[in-house]
């Protein structure tokens, strides 16, 4: 039999009635499992949670901080065995694994630092009615209270840990629901936590289907922020049950890559590559289409496919460049597209090949706005390539798309890059690189329906705290 892994609830280790078997997407193997939780033990969760707060948050910063800083040092110290579950339950290769793990103790050391910086202020009156001189205002940020972390299966580590981190170096507490396929390595995190000292309640974690639970741990009253990552429908359905409490929602994105004529197209190759294919292409900020001026394209593209053909197809612990993609239902999905994108006239420049739910990596040519591929996030290893004629025509077509996550822009003009960037309707644009997250202490968001809130250390810590305003009258 394998291992049941189990919730921390209160600063017990805790089994439910059922649960749920974990599998590895590569092979197949039983990996352990986990508890479904009762609608009854999530009450129990958030009870503890909120019993535990009042002291959490009388801790001072710097008694917080150091146990933040333990549990980003037990990361580090366990990094590879971490690692190596994680690259099987997620199907990751195993030293983006491992680097997943010592990346989320660098954002829980740098969220513990950041901790100790935080300051409020003192606001003088007088700026409006004459007897308003007499006042003035003490500001400080306030912990929200119980937040609801929830991440997804392709950053279960990194994607929980820089929620947690912010979220209880401000004095809040948490419970973690990590996404099911994930959810060994999100109860191993919980382990670091335990371990490095956090209080009982302080941090606890629901593990369940999200199809099942999901709408209980969102709707439920003692919540008071959720902090979610994932997919766009499920963040819309998150946001009408959330009501008036806050949210930080991080969701999906159609990334543009946009080279104009005078770009270092080996410089954007190389880049284009390594953001459309890294985890086979399951990252919200991959490259998910190429924006190209036509002059340039064939060149581009030629490039590019290369470059693809070198990427190496396997398995994760062979840190494979492509290995299988999470489910089923995922490579069907991006079967679909490939499918619906060949039969309205698409180029294949690469071979189109699927072995099980591994999809080899492959790029498009002339793909044209009536195709899925165009629009579709995919989360799999497919790059299109839309040719355009002007900067005009890129921007007004990476516009048009729902998502507003991020874009690249390749081009050795940077005052145009600048005023390009300036149209863009994305969270961030990357000047002749590849789109990512990083460094973790940018401001991280998508605009339109790649999400709500800032996320990126200092900014999470800003989102997770509120402020309250104490007035006092100086004078009489
Ligand atoms: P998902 O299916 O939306 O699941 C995300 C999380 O939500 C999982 O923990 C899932 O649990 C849970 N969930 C499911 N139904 C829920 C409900 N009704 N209420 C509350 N939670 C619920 O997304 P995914 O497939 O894991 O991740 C891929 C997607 O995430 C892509 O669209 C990607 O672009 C996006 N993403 C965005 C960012 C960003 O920062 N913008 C980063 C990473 C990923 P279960 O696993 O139990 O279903
Ligand atoms: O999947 C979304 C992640 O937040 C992407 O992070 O750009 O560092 O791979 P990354």
């Amino acid at each position: 039999m394998t291992k049941q892994y189990k919730n921390l609830v209160n600063g017990e280790w805790k089994l439910s009635a059922d649960e749920i078997k974990i599998y590895a997407p590569a092979t197949g193997e039983e990996l352990g499992s986990v508890p479904a939780m009762s609608p009854e033990e999530v009450d129990y969760v958030y009870a503890s949670a909120k019993a535990a707060q009042p002291a959490w948050r009388a801790l001072s910063y710097a008694e917080r901080a150091a146990i933040l800083h333990k549990a980003a040092d037990i990361l580090v110290r366990d990094a590879e065995k971490i690692g190596a579950v994680l690259s099987k339950e997620i199907a990751k290769g195993y030293k983006s694994a491992v680097s997943e793990v010592v990346r989320t103790a660098e954002i829980i050391n740098y969220a513990a630092e950041e901790g100790l910086r935080m300051e409020g202020e003192v606001l003088e009156g007088g700026s409006f009615e004459a007897t308003s001189k007499k006042k003035i205002a003490i500001v400080r940020r306030e912990p929200v209270g119980l937040v609801l972390a929830i991440s997804p299966f392709n950053y279960p580590i990194n994607l929980a840990g820089s929620k947690i981190a912010p979220a209880l170096i401000s004095g809040n507490v948490v419970a973690l629901k990590p996404p099911t396929q994930g959810s060994i390595s999100g109860l191993l995190l919980a382990e670091v936590f335990a371990e490095a000292g956090v209080p009982a309640g302080v941090f606890n974690t629901i593990t369940g289907r999200g199809s099942v639970i999901g709408d209980y741990i969102v709707e439920h009253k003692a919540v008071n922020y959720i902090n979610f990552t994932g997919s766009t429908p499920i963040g819309e359905n998150i946001g009408r049950l959330a009501g008036m409490r806050p949210i930080m929602l991080e969701l999906g994105g159609k990334d543009s890559a946009i080279v104009l004529e005078d770009a270092d197209l080996d410089l954007a190759a190389k880049n284009i590559v390594a953001g459309a294919f890294g985890y086979s292409g399951q990252r919200c900020t991959a490259v998910k289409r190429v924006l190209v001026m036509n002059t340039v394209a064939d060149e581009l593209v030629a490039k590019v496919t290369e470059l693809t053909k070198a990427l190496t197809v396997g398995m994760p612990e062979d840190d494979a460049d492509i290995t299988p993609l999470i489910d089923t239902k995922a490579a069907d999905f991006v079967e679909g597209l490939i499918k619906d994108a060949l039969d309205k006239g698409a180029k294949a420049t690469t071979d189109v090949k699927r072995e099980g739910n591994t999809i080899y990596p492959a790029v498009f040519d002339n793909v044209t706005t009536d195709m899925d591929l165009a629009w579709e996030e995919p989360f799999g290893p497919v790059l299109p390539f839309i040719r355009v004629n002007s900067v005009e025509e890129a921007i007004d077509l990476s516009n048009q798309s729902e998502y507003g996550l991020q874009a690249a822009v390749f081009t050795n003009n940077f005052p145009l890059a600048f005023k390009i960037a300036e149209q863009l309707e994305v969270g961030t644009v990357h000047i002749n690189n590849k789109t990512q997250r990083g460094t973790d202490n940018f401001p991280f968001l998508g605009a339109k329906k790649s999400g709500a809130g800032t996320q990126g250390v200092k900014y999470s810590i800003e989102a997770m705290t509120t402020v309250k305003s104490t007035v006092f009258d100086i004078a009489k």
